[in-house]
Order: structure tokens, then sequence, then C-alpha cells
């Protein structure tokens, strides 16, 4: 198995609401994708490592990431109007060697080494994964007025994270068949839309994604609590 790993980081923060990329925001003293790309590094199976950043963030990444945080072996290419397009851009980019995935947004800084190698573990097994938690909360699916159409049964709910996996084949043909206008949140939904089963294994509550202000907050804590 070899696994390259692509990490979206192309996106513009629009609910961060910051003047530099969110992904640059420090979280305990060092930038979010610094602490996002350090997870990834030390694993034998894991044989790239491309993150995908907006063209005016290189020099960003060239100055306070590259060298301070040991990256000159990570790949930093361009990415696209959407995380899908950024995906497809890093799978391109892998060596033909590489025939397995991981996709981990950037934006997810406090995943677990022990969540990497059991998403790894997984891929032994399974050819398209998602991680996910259970939801808390009581789902609604709503009209464009705002109304309530349904109630959706909350057992059968999942959050749905990052990392996900997949067989790089899979993963190719799913960015290439499935219609560009198609607008989807992760690489999960492409790949079902071809029919593939996708096995969720269990994520980490702790995993979030900083979107908004509060995430950043709810991050610097749950590092702080990890230390202790
Ligand atoms: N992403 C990307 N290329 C894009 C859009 C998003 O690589 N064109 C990445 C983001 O950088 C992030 C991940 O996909 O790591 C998840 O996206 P999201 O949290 O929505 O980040 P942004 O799109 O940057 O934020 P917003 O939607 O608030 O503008
Ligand atoms: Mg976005």
């Amino acid at each position: 198995m070899n696994i390259g790993v692509v990490i979206p980081a192309a996106g513009s923060g629009k609910r961060m609401k910051s003047d530099i990329n969110k992904q640059f925001l420090l979280l305990d003293g060092s930038p979010i994708l610094a602490h996002t790309i350090s997870k990834f590094k030390q694993y034998k199976k894991i044989a790239e490592i491309v993150t995908v950043l907006r063209m005016e963030d290189f020099s960003y990444f060239q100055n306070n990431i590259l060298n301070k945080y040991k990256c000159e072996d990570i790949k930093v290419i361009a990415g696209g109007k959407t995380r899908r397009e950024s995906v497809y851009a890093g799978i391109l980019s892998f060596s033909p060697a590489i025939d397995y995935v991981i996709i981990h947004d950037g934006a997810r800084p406090l995943v677990s080494k022990n969540l990497i190698i059991r998403v790894i573990e997984a891929m032994e097994k399974f050819p398209a994964i998602t991680t996910g938690v259970p939801a808390k909360d009581t789902i609604k699916y709503i009209d464009k007025d705002l109304f309530v159409k349904e109630t959706l049964n909350r057992d059968k709910l999942y959050y749905i994270q990052t990392p996900q996996a997949f067989r790089y084949d899979i993963l190719k043909n799913a960015h290439e068949k499935v219609k560009a206008e198609i607008n989807i949140t992760d690489d999960a939904s492409l790949v079902e839309m071809m029919g593939q089963k996708v096995k969720i294994i269990d994520g980490d509550y702790e995993n979030i994604k900083i979107t908004t202000p509060i995430d950043l907050k709810m991050a610097e804590f749950l590092l702080s609590e990890g230390k202790e």
C-alpha cells in the first residue's frame, strides 16, 4: 500500500472573517495548517503528502511554515475555486506509485495520530472510508421558507468528518465521472454517486473543523486539555 495524503487548504475561510487565510491563524503558537500537516508525517505507508493552497498563500507558506515546521518534503500545489477542484488537483499531482489516498481538511488540526492509524488499518479492508461520529442533536429537513418538512431519525445520522480514504482509482474515477456542476462538500459523496459503498469508521468529536471564530477557541481549549 502506497498512500498519498491530500490536505486541501485552498479555501478563503469566509465564515472565519479573518484577514489572513484561516489556516494560518495560530493555535497554541503555531499555524493551524502546520499542526495538520505534522500529524501525517512518520507513517511508513504514507509515501507522499500534498498541500493544496491558493496561489496568493504560497509565499506565506514558504516564509512561515516550510522551514520552521520541517515541511520541505511536502509538495505544495495550487487549488481551485471549490474544494472538489482542489482535491482533484491534489490527487493528480501524485506519482504513479500511489494506489491509496487519504483526504484530510487543512482546517482540522486536531486529528489524532490514533485516528490516522485507525484509518490506515481500515484501508486494508475497505476501498472507500469516511470517519464520522453519531449525531448528538435532532436534525430536521427543512424547506426554503424554514418550515420543517421532516424530522430525521437520529439513530441513523452521523456527522461526517475527514480523514476520508479511498483506493486511488475509485476516487479519481468519481471525480472525473460525476458532473462538475454537482455541489458536494466531501469526497465520499462523489464516490457514493458512483454506487460505491462507503464504510464509516469512528472519528473523534474533538476532530473539529475550524470554520468560525468559536471553533478556534474550542480548539485552543481542547489542545490545552490534552496536554494535562
Ligand atoms: N478548500 C480548498 N479549496 C477550496 C475551498 C475549500 O482546498 N476552493 C479547503 C479549505 O481550505 C478547508 C477544507 O477545504 O481546509 C474545508 O473547507 P471549509 O471549512 O469550507 O473552508 P473554507 O472554504 O476556506 O471556508 P468558508 O467556506 O467559510 O469560506
Ligand atoms: Mg468552504
